[in-house]
């Protein structure tokens, strides 16, 4: 039976009844309906709608559906259903007879979908939250394996200064647990229940609202019943952070493509992650970075969808919203998918330290510590600059490293150069010179590296309080 067929006098149009199903996608929000379903069918139980017998046929009905659910895909051909809340009606009047329609009462689909969306939601950011950290883990790992070696920093992709590898890692491990942070924080304000909000003005029994977002997890009932039925702002800020998410991977994608190229060769790609050439015998490609890459394209896309189809919806409920699911699934979809396989590759990469190393120690990455050397003997900062500019100049006429000057051509400069100018000029006394908290100096590093750790246990601690 149709939800809604009385008051038409003819059949629709089969073509249009087809296309305007949201079965085929909505299925996956089974198990929501479900739970959402059974926390209504006791608030009608406390509201005198059900009896106590009716309310056992219900929930076992429910119970019964959810099992079949993990069988045979054939239990999802359904070429009536028009959506999960209509499949579940059905199979539970098919289950326990008409008594199923009275789960229906005092509820609208409107508040059923608005509660599904935040229940899958919350529980996708549970599991992304889980790949952050064991993804964020695998860089941390990385970082400590590296100890003391160097590779070049970069800025405007020129070399920069040295850094400890495992400080540029750990880099990319700041941006993923800001995005475990925005996954946290959207959690928070998505956990209310919409449940007893109606079609948009409110249920008409008197259901226990709080009785029903306490059975389903969430910390209050939903304070509007218009803005409940007509909100996804928790899915536009949860695509639009899976969207930074995606374009961090896709920056470290682009990174690591450079730096597995021949002309750094800082990365050796792992094979169980590349593909070789269908025509170019000796070809190895970075094809799971080339589609990290471009799959961030897509969750943005899908971002920008979901705004676009929000943005001229009048209050409250529009059919316009059933647009909003495909977007968010297949944004999450896709970084479910992707984060174990960027994990795996972090794991298997081969990381070339003694390449990095030699890059750090030329290229007068040293230049800015010499200039520090200059101030720590009193030279104005802007003089130290230019000074050890002019010696830069005189080695690139001469081809060589500012610690191949002689001592004499340095004091034609300036004075203040002394024979311990040499010192302040090896890897070692370079990196060790950035030390303040967030530097690169190897004990700023230790340090990051156990703090980073300290945050990812506590991510995964949050992570299983939720489970
Ligand atoms: N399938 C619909 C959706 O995803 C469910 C809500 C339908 N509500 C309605 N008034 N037709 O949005």
């Amino acid at each position: 039976m149709k939800m809604w067929s009385g008051r038409f006098r003819q059949p629709l149009n089969s073509e249009f009844e087809r296309w305007q199903r949201s079965f085929g996608f909505d299925r996956r929000l089974l198990r929501y309906e479900l739970a959402a379903s059974g926390a209504h069918a006791a608030a009608l139980k406390s509201a005198g709608v059900l009896s106590a017998n009716e309310l056992i046929g219900i929930l076992q009905g429910l119970e019964q559906i959810g099992k079949q659910a993990t069988g045979a895909l054939a239990f999802f051909e359904d070429d009536e259903a028009e959506d999960v809340h209509h499949f579940v009606e059905k199979q539970l009047v098919a289950l326990i007879g008409d008594v199923g329609y009275k789960l229906h009462s005092g509820r609208s689909r409107n508040e059923q979908i608005a509660t599904d969306l935040r229940l899958y939601v919350r529980a996708t950011i549970d599991q992304l939250r889980e790949e952050l950290g064991e993804l964020s883990s695998s860089f941390a790992d990385r970082a400590e394996q590296a100890g003391g070696a160097a590779i070049p920093a970069y800025t405007h992709l020129q070399r920069a200064e040295p850094v400890l590898v495992g400080h540029w890692l750990l880099a990319y491990v700041e941006m993923f647990l800001r995005d475990a942070d925005r996954l946290s924080d959207c959690r928070k304000r998505l956990n209310v229940c919409p449940l007893g909000s109606g079609a948009v003005a409110g249920a008409t029994l008197s259901l226990d609202r709080s009785l029903m977002a306490d059975k389903l997890g969430f910390d209050a009932p939903t304070a509007n019943s218009i803005d409940a039925t007509s909100d996804r702002d928790f899915a536009i800020e949860f695509v639009q952070t899976l969207s930074l998410l995606a374009l961090h991977l896709s920056r470290w994608a682009e990174e690591m493509i450079l730096f597995s190229t021949q002309e750094y060769g800082f990365i050796g790609l792992p094979e169980a992650y590349s593909t070789g050439s269908s025509a170019m015998p000796q070809k190895k490609n970075p094809d799971l970075l080339e589609l990290v890459r471009g799959k961030s394209g897509r969750v943005v896309g899908q971002a920008t969808a979901l705004m676009v189809t929000v943005k001229g919806l009048p209050l409250a409920y529009n059919k316009d919203l059933q647009e909003s699911q495909e977007p968010l699934f297949d944004s999450a979809d896709t970084l479910l998918r992707m984060l174990p396989l960027v994990t795996g590759w972090m794991k298997a990469a081969e990381l070339h330290l003694e390449t990095m190393q030699q890059a750090a120690q030329s290229g007068f990455m040293n230049a800015w510590a010499a200039a520090t050397y200059l101030v720590n003997r009193g030279v104005p900062s802007r003089l130290a600059h230019e000074r050890i500019g002019k010696a830069v100049q005189m080695c690139l006429e001469r081809n060589c490293e500012l610690h191949e000057l002689p001592l004499e051509q340095l004091r034609s400069l300036s004075p203040a150069f002394g024979e311990d100018f040499y010192e302040s000029l090896t890897l070692k006394s370079v990196l060790a010179v950035h030390d303040v908290p967030g530097g690169t100096a190897p004990n700023r590093v230790q340090q990051a590296i156990g703090a980073a750790r300290k945050k990812i246990e506590s991510l995964r601690e949050e992570v299983h309080a939720h489970a």
